[in-house]
């Protein structure tokens, strides 16, 4: 299924891209600053998961970037949602097989480091995983990577480096962290949001988990984002909906999107 889903794609593409974006929410502004040569929808791809939000389909977009090509997935797949694992990181294979090498994933989440504010954008230096499964159970694919992949150091060292290079340009402040993914779609209670602290999370989200496994399984470079949308902290948890975070996403994506393109 991969493969045919690699096939259709270099069928439509003109070029393969090096790079790839996943676009969390908040990042979706980068779509406007791409010289967009390729939009293709998800539900045209064969294997693709069918999305299960109205208007949410989804697309890939291929083009350019600060002159270099890339492709952004414009819109990903949750297992809150009720896919498999393996559906959510279907995409992500798909690009490997095209020959995307290195991936800068983003995300939206909530911040556990009482130190992070609504709006911050955090590097994510490690992560933890609490979701009930992981992506790579099952028959490993040799031929995408290996049985028990390392995960010891699961973002590019080198990339992170640029990244210090690219904000003194930027001049805004980086947060850098833990993201602790979790199943949801429930949010967390207080006594969980203290447990996510003690076991070391400076964010907390429900997804980039089972896609930075995924990469790392297939020797990808990467790196990743998480804007925080809320504060997550006993003292000041609170009801907050799902608007709230959009809205924080969009507004403080915009630094992200900076951020990205300067990375690119
Ligand atoms: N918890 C889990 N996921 C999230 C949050 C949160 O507080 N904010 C944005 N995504």
């Amino acid at each position: 299924m991969l493969q045919e889903a690699a096939q259709y794609l270099k069928d439509k593409v003109s070029f393969m891209p090096e790079t790839g974006v996943i676009l969390g929410s908040g990042l979706g502004g980068l779509t406007k600053e791409i010289q967009i040569l390729h939009k293709i929808p998800y539900a045209q791809i064969p294997g693709f998961p069918i999305s299960t939000v109205e208007g949410h389909s989804g697309e890939l977009v291929f083009g350019n970037l600060e002159g270099k090509k890339i492709v952004a997935m414009n819109g990903r797949f949750h297992y809150y949602e009720g896919y498999s694992m393996e559906k959510v990181i279907f995409p992500l294979r798909v690009l490997r097989l095209l020959g995307v090498e290195k991936m800068i994933v983003t995300n939206a989440a909530g911040g556990l480091n009482p130190d992070f504010e609504a709006g911050d954008i955090m590097l994510i230096e490690d992560i933890i995983s609490l979701l009930p499964d992981n992506p790579l159970r099952g028959a490993n694919e040799e031929h995408l990577g290996p049985r028990f992949p390392d995960m010891s150091s699961p973002f590019d060292q080198a990339w992170m480096e640029r990244v210090k290079h690219v904000l003194d340009q930027l001049g805004f402040d980086l947060k850098k962290g833990v993201y602790v993914g979790v199943q949801g779609p429930k949010l967390e209670t207080k006594a969980e949001i203290r447990y996510l602290r003690i076991i070391g999370g400076d964010a907390v989200g429900m997804s980039t988990v089972p896609e930075i496994i995924a990469a790392q399984h297939m020797g990808m470079k990467v790196l990743a984002f998480s804007v925080i949308t809320n504060e997550c902290i006993p003292k000041v948890a609170k009801e907050f909906t799902h608007e709230e975070v959009v809205a924080v996403a969009n507004m403080a994506g915009e630094n992200l999107v900076r951020l990205v393109k300067g990375v690119i």
